[in-house]
């Protein structure tokens, strides 16, 4: 992807590359605190992964990313052949980590590539440094790729209104400046009178601790509602728009995002509202024929019977699937950083991901430093 000049500053950055190691902001301890955690090894990467420490779909795959990277820093192979011998299981820590996000496993993959490329000519010190490099590019495109999905998505927003999302699809989920709270951003930057309606989307309280946050942060006007509040507002009919981001999109569109937005989008088109999905092309999986695939994490019932260590239900049986999937049939759009895909999703995902793979090949042979079958 060409660099953007960037419109918006993110507001808050959840996980940079230092000399000192890979530091995340603990997601768990926001509002309350900002705390970065200092990660030496790419199983800590592996374990902050798993436990929410960085979330959020693109992050996590930023994370992945800079984990492996670390992993192949660090490593006290000798040779390339001993690299090459450790290598997957430094992949596989980190793809083990979470199961639906589907940029995990896009950033592996990347890495995995760019490894295979190096390893064939570089000796060790030029693998390690091409798999920094390439950590640091996946990084660096959240926010170009952000603010491309915001500039599609925000003359889809109401020009004075009231918009609703759902979890948190903001800077701390992509290390950019968020897909649907991007799409948000660049509406309100552009001149539309925005309040954003937050359900706090329980069990992990994304949209209370993190969205609520990040747009107190910016200024955007907001107001949090509990998320059986999510029907009488829709209802009310003071809804404009419902704009949210995914984990995982298949090739009919069919949307896999935090549980709760399925219902979201239910009650959004009981009530004639549209309901729109951001989120990059990494996000979408054409491999998957429809949402039924798409496998739905399953988190500890903890989560649920507790609340920051403090028990709030008796010690019964508690569910939490940590995602649920909209059918592509209520979802009126698809924004991505390539443009907005509608209904029949099939085609349109399906030419979307075609035009970036052009873009990618036409970038790389315009690159020569960057051999283009690493892409
Ligand atoms: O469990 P989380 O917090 O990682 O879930 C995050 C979401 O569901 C987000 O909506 C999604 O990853 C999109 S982030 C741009």
């Amino acid at each position: 992807m060409r660099p953007i000049k960037p419109i918006i500053k993110p507001i808050v950055q959840p996980i940079e590359w230092t000399p000192a190691g890979v530091v995340m902001i603990d997601q768990r301890r926001l509002p309350a605190e900002l705390v970065h955690n200092t990660y030496t090894d790419y199983q800590g990467v592996a374990g902050a992964i798993r436990d929410m420490v960085i979330r959020g779909a693109p992050a996590i795959g930023v994370a992945a990313a800079m984990g492996i990277a670390l992993g192949v820093q660090h490593s006290k192979a000798r040779s390339v052949a001993e690299l090459r011998a450790e290598f997957p299981a430094i992949c596989e820590a980190l793809a083990r980590t979470r199961p639906t996000a589907v940029d995990l496993f896009w950033a592996v993959d990347r890495m995995k590539r760019r490894f295979a490329e190096a390893a064939q000519a570089g000796d060790l010190a030029a693998i390690r440094d091409s798999l920094i490099a390439e950590a640091g590019r996946i990084h660096a495109e959240k926010q170009s790729v952000d603010e491309a999905i915001g500039r599609f998505g925000a003359p889809l927003m109401p020009e004075n209104g009231q918009v609703m999302t759902q979890c948190n699809a903001g800077a701390l989920a992509t290390a950019g400046i968020g897909t649907a709270l991007g799409v948000i951003r660049v509406a309100v930057e552009q001149g539309r009178k925005l309040r954003v309606i937050v359900p706090e989307t329980r069990p992990y309280l994304q949209g209370a601790r993190l969205t609520a946050w990040e747009l107190a942060q910016d200024g955007i006007p907001l107001t949090l509602i509990t998320d059986n509040m999510v029907g009488h507002f829709l209802k009310t009919g003071k809804i404009g728009a419902v704009v949210v981001g995914a984990d995982r999109v298949a090739a009919n569109g069919d949307t896999a995002n935090k549980i709760g937005t399925y219902q979201i989008a239910v009650l959004a088109r009981e009530h004639n509202v549209p309901f729109y999905v951001a989120a990059p092309i990494s996000t979408l999986d054409l491999s998957i024929a429809s949402g039924e695939s798409i496998p739905i994490e399953e988190r500890s019932s903890e989560e649920v019977t507790h609340i920051r260590g403090v028990r709030i239900a008796p010690d019964v049986e508690a569910a939490h699937p940590a995602f649920d999937v909209t059918p592509a049939r209520l979802i009126a759009g698809i924004i991505t950083e390539r443009g907005l895909a509608s209904p029949p999703y099939c085609e349109s995902l399906a030419r979307l991901v075609a035009q970036s793979a052009a873009k990618r090949d036409e970038i790389s042979s315009a690159a020569p430093e960057r051999p283009a079958s690493a892409r």
